[in-house]
């Protein structure tokens, strides 16, 4: 007997510059990601750039622009989220897959600059708002409630270009006007929001970084601080405009476990959890920075630029739910001779009780009841589940079937980890599979990393028809939803 409550939210979830495409339709301004190329599992993505000189350019996406260079679009270079898997002309399509699969909820995000080009401007663009209305009116026809992620990763370009991004305070209220526009142009329309995807990724994974400099760690807890501070902003807005919007932060969450019983380990493994998922979180839902911040900031002589204001801003504007991706566990250990896996901007030694992806991404689904239980407890609010999957390789057969049984498999056991969460009394009330249709991928730019139910014909150059076909996962996920999570055969 399954534990799912009744109105339990299942759904899917995708990102607005993953999915949608239409990069320069309707007036959108571009962002970072249409200036970041196609990658893989052995080469990373670039962001691309002309020099003072006018000569072409790439960084890696920690690295800064060099003097007098400017982000640009450069024709040696595919650009797979240009057109990503378009959305853009195929949401009705895609919501009515969604629809057929019995879906409560989808998680999509707006795209900033689709509603601010540059960000700068006093009111969002029309084209963009009437876009998102008809994509949630769309979702209403099926009985699809939205999930709306306010950001994921796509500041306009120019305020990162030109206006110091997440580094400007300035941009607290750049940020909070298309937030205010968001709660306004969809009020009635969406009652489930998001502020900020998995915060957290800003913290600099020490062994996934291992090159980051104080200075450099300092500008993420300042960024993390000004996007605290918008979000709570945002929230305290959200409320006002309709006091019936949920608003929750989303974390990257990985469970991470002591590579070895060696005490420094222990210890090391408890300094982790604080800095990659406390930190994000204890503000976002308790409203202050915990007692453990101060020995981070000493740590990396970190001084920030915080006020009473700030202060005052964080208390009031605390989320309604905690909300999460979950895909892997994580070993950390202080030992040197260890082979070392990594995913999701994280890194730890390898944990050889457990299986790895092409990817490199562990697979481990006790992690997630660890998880849930382990936040559940700590702060006691309604949690989601908001990304979960396993990025893998398809293969359409002739017939143009595609059976991806490893999926149902992944899926099944961490479904099964949430129905023993819930059953030890977790608060779990929703959860949307990562890339319910497949999309380009975040971390290398890749369309073979698939995660959908529902495949897209479209390859790593861009190439393909876009056609739209329910792999084997489709029809089992539409079983498991139809049951209340009962049906996992
Ligand atoms: C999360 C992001 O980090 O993981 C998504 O919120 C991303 O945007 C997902 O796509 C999976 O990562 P990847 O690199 O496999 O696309």
């Amino acid at each position: 007997m399954a534990h799912f409550p009744e109105g339990f939210l299942w759904g899917g979830a995708v990102a607005a510059n993953q999915w949608e495409g239409g990069w320069n339709l309707g007036g959108r301004g571009p962002a970072m990601t249409d200036v970041t190329t196609g990658g893989s599992v052995k080469e990373r993505r670039k962001i691309t750039y002309i020099d003072k000189d006018g000569n072409h350019g790439t960084l890696d996406r920690h690295q800064k622009l060099p003097e007098g260079a400017h982000y640009a679009v450069l024709d040696e270079y595919h650009y797979p989220n240009h057109e990503a898997v378009d959305g853009y002309h195929h949401y009705k399509e895609d919501i009515a897959l969604f629809g057929e699969m019995g879906f409560k909820q989808f998680r999509m995000s707006i795209s900033w600059s689709r509603l601010f080009p540059t960000g700068l401007e006093k009111e969002p663009l029309k084209e963009g708002v009437e876009f998102y209305r008809d994509m949630f009116k769309e979702m209403h026809k099926y009985g699809i409630e939205p999930l709306v992620t306010i950001w994921h990763f796509d500041t306009p370009l120019y305020l990162e270009e030109h206006c110091g991004g997440w580094l400007n305070r300035e941009t607290i209220d750049h940020f909070v006007r298309f937030a205010t526009a968001c709660f306004t142009e969809f009020k009635g329309l969406v009652h489930n929001w998001l502020t900020f995807n998995e915060i957290n990724n800003t913290m600099p994974d020490p062994v996934f970084r291992p090159d980051c400099s104080d200075e450099e760690f300092a500008e993420a807890c300042q960024h993390l601080h000004y996007q605290f501070v918008a979000s709570a902003k945002a929230v305290q807005i959200g409320h006002a405009i309709d006091p019936s919007n949920m608003i929750g932060c989303m974390i990257c969450g990985i469970c991470y476990y002591p590579g070895t019983c060696d005490p420094a380990d222990i210890i090391e493994n408890r300094h982790r959890w604080e800095e990659k998922i406390f930190y994000c979180g204890d503000v976002q839902c308790k409203g202050y920075y915990p007692t453990f911040a101060k020995r981070i900031w000493d740590e990396h002589n970190v001084k920030l630029d915080i006020t009473e204001d700030d202060l005052d801003d964080l208390a009031r504007g605390t989320v309604d739910m905690y909300t999460f991706s979950y895909y892997m566990s994580q070993n950390v250990t202080t030992h040197k001779d260890v082979e070392i896996v990594g995913g999701n901007m994280s890194a730890g030694s390898r944990n050889p009780y457990l299986e790895y992806s092409d990817w490199g991404w562990s697979t481990d689904p006790s992690g997630l009841d660890y998880y849930l239980e382990m936040i559940y407890d700590r702060y006691e609010l309604p949690i989601m589940v908001v990304e979960n999957g396993l990025g893998a390789y398809d293969t359409v057969e002739e017939d143009g079937s595609i059976h991806d049984p490893f999926r149902i498999d992944y899926y099944r056991k961490h479904i099964q980890a949430m129905d023993k969460a819930i059953a030890h009394g977790v608060d779990l009330i929703g959860y949307t599979t990562w890339g319910c249709i497949d999309v380009v991928s975040a971390g290398t730019g890749e369309m073979r990393k698939r995660y959908g139910f529902i495949y897209v014909d479209m390859d790593d150059e861009g190439k393909g028809s876009m056609k739209r076909s329910r792999k084997d996962s489709f029809f089992w996920y539409k079983k498991v939803i139809a049951s209340n999570g009962e049906d996992l055969a």
